[in-house]
């Protein structure tokens, strides 16, 4: 008989799998700090451009340094035509995030010399920040019938990433609105994707390996798809007055609230605290607030009824919609942000490099007879 190992933690809740000096989260104080810097300050002042460089370099940078980068990414947005190409023979009816799953994947067939491990990935992980947008574009403007994507150099990472999907360039407002979005998703410590990136990354395997792993982590709906079932629940709900109804038939049968809970906050995600105001904001400009209207109740409802905090799927969608983001493009605008900080973290992991492997507490039977295959029933 094996001897198990005892205290199996499900799901590795509570685990600390590794030191990180990327991102924390004070899940009682409802804090999120991108190496040092609060993320309401950075939501506040900074831009995705320079919450990327702080992700990578590990301080935040000087004007130059900053300008350097917003060129190079710039210049990172073109996808070798064969890719595109190749996106443009997938089937339209495609989930954008199998796309971009796969396109990350045949990108590095492209680009080898980018996919060796190392700390000089960093060229990899500007590539693959740049160019998340342009795969995204490449697909739905062909599938929506626009025109083809161009990569516009003079537009901010996420001015660009509008454009890219909507073949529009993006309000003042919008622009901003998206910039925040993009800001307070890049990041969130060892997530499910993130750990999933890290954990490819720690057998020496190569970045884009890395944030495969990753893309198909993000796509399951405990993780990155929370915000697209939000706005389903929405239109069942349809008016305020309805909420309660809705929301309580939900619960009754134990069904779970999308953009509600979360594993390690325990009280408001910051991040719904500043979505949830440009929510409103967006709501304002465009002269609807029937989404806001509509989650503040159902906030309201959750809350009496299960003491449950929003999390950050909770108002993103609706800012996305206002901005007319299809809903299945919300995750994948969602992965690109993340790039920043998956790649970040893969960077982190080449440096302290630890073969990440937990153990099974078995749970199976020992010594079974071998019964010949003809003898089996
Ligand atoms: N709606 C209704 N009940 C919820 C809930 C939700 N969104 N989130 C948690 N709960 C309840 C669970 O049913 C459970 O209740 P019980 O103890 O009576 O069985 C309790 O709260 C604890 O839930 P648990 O699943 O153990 O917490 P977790 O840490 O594993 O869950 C999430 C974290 C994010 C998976 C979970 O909150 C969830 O499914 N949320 C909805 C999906 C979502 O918004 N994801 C985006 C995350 S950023």
């Amino acid at each position: 008989m094996v001897d198990p190992p005892v205290g199996v933690q499900r799901g590795l809740e509570d685990v600390i799998a590794l030191e990180s000096r990327i991102c924390f989260i004070d899940g009682k104080q409802g804090r999120l700090i991108y190496e040092g810097h609060d993320i309401r300050d950075l939501a506040k002042s900074s831009t995705f451009e320079e919450v990327a460089y702080l992700l990578w370099y590990g301080r935040l940078p000087t004007t130059a340094q900053l300008a350097g980068l917003k060129e190079r990414l710039a210049l990172l947005r073109e996808l070798p035509p064969a890719l595109a190409t190749r996106i443009d023979s997938m089937p339209a009816t495609a989930n954008p995030m199998d796309v971009l799953r796969t396109a990350v994947s045949e990108l590095a067939l492209f680009e080898p010399e980018e996919t060796r491990p190392g700390p000089s990935s960093i060229g990899g992980a500007q590539r693959l920040t740049a160019v998340l947008p342009s795969i995204l574009g490449q697909f739905h403007r062909r599938r929506s019938g626009m025109p083809r994507l161009v990569t516009r150099p003079h537009l901010s990472a996420a001015a660009y990433l509008v454009y890219a999907l909507l073949d529009r360039e993006p309000t003042e407002l919008e622009a901003h609105a998206l910039d925040v979005a993009l800001i307070i998703h890049a990041d969130h410590e060892l997530n499910a994707s993130t750990f999933a990136a890290r954990v490819t990354a720690s057998t020496l395997s190569d970045l884009y390996s890395a944030v495969t792993s990753a893309v198909g982590t993000l796509k399951g709906p405990l993780h990155g798809g929370a915000n697209e079932r939000v706005m389903e629940l929405l239109e069942e709900i349809g008016t305020p007055d309805r909420a309660e109804e809705v929301v309580k038939a939900k619960l009754a049968r134990h069904e779970r609230i999308m953009g509600f809970g979360h594993r390690v906050y325990k009280v408001e995600d910051p991040r719904a605290t500043i979505l949830r105001e440009w929510s409103r904001r967006v709501g304002e400009a465009k002269g609807n607030l029937r989404y806001y209207e509509l989650l503040r109740k159902v906030e309201e409802v959750v809350h009496r009824e299960k003491g449950l905090y929003p999390n950050v799927d909770l108002y993103s969608g609706s800012v996305y919609s206002l901005m007319g983001i299809p809903h299945d493009l919300f995750t994948p605008v969602f992965a690109a942000s993340r790039v920043a900080g998956w790649t970040a973290h893969v960077l982190e992991e080449y440096q302290d490099l630890r073969l990440i492997r937990p153990m099974a507490k078995y749970v199976g039977p020992i010594d079974l007879p071998y019964v010949p295959i003809g003898e089996r029933r």
